[in-house]
């Protein structure tokens, strides 16, 4: 016991809290991927190409990664993946059947609605596949055929490196399924990059001082488009679920159905804009929320006219849901340290959610 506290896995190693460790811990999460995983996405992708009917759920961050996953398959590998919020799949796991496949994601493999979910899709002959980062865990010993995230221990509550890791895992596996996997590879490299650069001196004091700006607010915006569509409600929940400022992620072309009737003057606005097809489209509903007053935070490769702050981040293709979450995190991480809050063990959560 005393030997494993002092492991450097469960140490501090110098930072101040385990969730800032664990967010610069995810360009090294992301190297180990690359160089030990390669064989296992493809078992992986194997099974999904012999499935009819592939279903992705998880709970909170796994969650948002299953819909990114979603999002992943049909662009790189022109596959449709259903993501289902693992709590609502029981009400929807009627037609399964035994060619079916579900893959489970979970940083602990406790989650009782995964379980739950992964037990009724056996009740119905489905196979079970788990991205999960607890080996021996309940979902690890369930599945038919288990990834493990090599996330190494996360013990503050807000998951980070788990959840980019299970991104690069399905992001590889798509690139697999399309045939493309040195792409996927480079790609991921790419992310490497991307990911050390939003972890620099100079990109923090950035995120920094708009943490400073945000602290006397009560409510913030966050929108995206596409890929970045779970990369703002993953935004949203980390500043929220740490800082608890009301944070709210939503697809940009949803504002016109009812959010831009709770902008102000002064309220703060994420705008993600990867240089990729969503950029025309996400940028004039950051000038809708502007022309309402909005303060517009964009988080994107280039500066536009928009942002009234720019938090630089690099152009990585497909992988940007990896890097750009990172500001996010490093916000939500800010934002408690100057409320006086303990960023790694927000009040009313639990790392794992083992009781319904
Ligand atoms: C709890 C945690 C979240 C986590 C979720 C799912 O709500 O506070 O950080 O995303 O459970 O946990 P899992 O272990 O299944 O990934």
């Amino acid at each position: 016991q005393a030997l494993a506290l002092k492991s450097a896995d469960t140490s501090l190693d110098g930072f101040p809290h385990y969730l800032i460790k664990e967010i610069h811990e995810q360009p090294r999460v992301l190297e180990r991927i690359i160089r030990e995983h390669p064989a296992q996405a493809r078992e992986l992708a194997e099974l999904i190409s012999r499935s009819y009917g592939t279903f992705l759920v998880g709970c909170g961050t796994a969650g948002y990664a299953a819909l990114a996953g979603s999002y992943l398959f049909s662009r790189i590998a022109r596959r449709h993946v259903n993501s289902v919020v693992a709590s609502e799949f029981k009400y929807q796991e009627h037609f399964l059947t035994e060619r079916s496949l579900v893959i489970a994601l979970s940083q602990s493999g406790e989650t009782v609605d995964v379980i739950e979910a992964v037990l009724a899709a056996k009740r119905r002959g489905a196979r079970v596949a788990a991205l999960v980062n607890v080996t021996g865990s309940t979902l690890d010993r369930l599945a038919d055929f288990t990834l493990p995230l090599l996330a190494g221990p996360e013990q503050s509550v807000l998951s980070t490196k788990a959840y980019t890791a299970k991104l690069a895992l399905l992001l590889l596996t798509a690139h697999i399924l399309n045939g493309s996997e040195h792409v996927g590879l480079d790609l991921l490299w790419r992310a490497v990059d991307g990911m050390v650069r939003a972890l620099t001196p100079d990109f923090q004091d950035r995120v920094k001082a708009v943490a400073d700006r945000l602290a006397d607010h009560q409510h913030c915006f966050v929108i995206g488009r596409g890929l970045s569509y779970p990369t703002a409600l993953e935004a949203a929940l980390k500043i929220k679920e740490v800082s608890y400022l009301h944070a709210e992620g939503f697809p940009g072309g949803e504002l016109k159905h009812g959010v831009i009737a709770l902008v102000e003057p002064g309220v703060p606005c994420f705008v993600f804009s990867p240089l990729d097809e969503t950029r025309a489209d996400i940028l004039s509903g950051a000038m809708e929320l502007q022309s309402r007053g909005g303060w517009i935070i964009g988080v994107s490769p280039e500066d536009e006219a928009v942002f009234d702050v720019h938090l630089p981040v690099a152009e990585v293709g497909d992988a940007s849901p990896l890097v750009n979450v990172i500001p996010a995190q490093l916000l939500g991480y800010y934002l408690a340290v100057r409320k006086g809050l303990d960023p790694d063990k927000p009040r009313n959560l639990a790392k794992s959610v083992t009781v319904k």
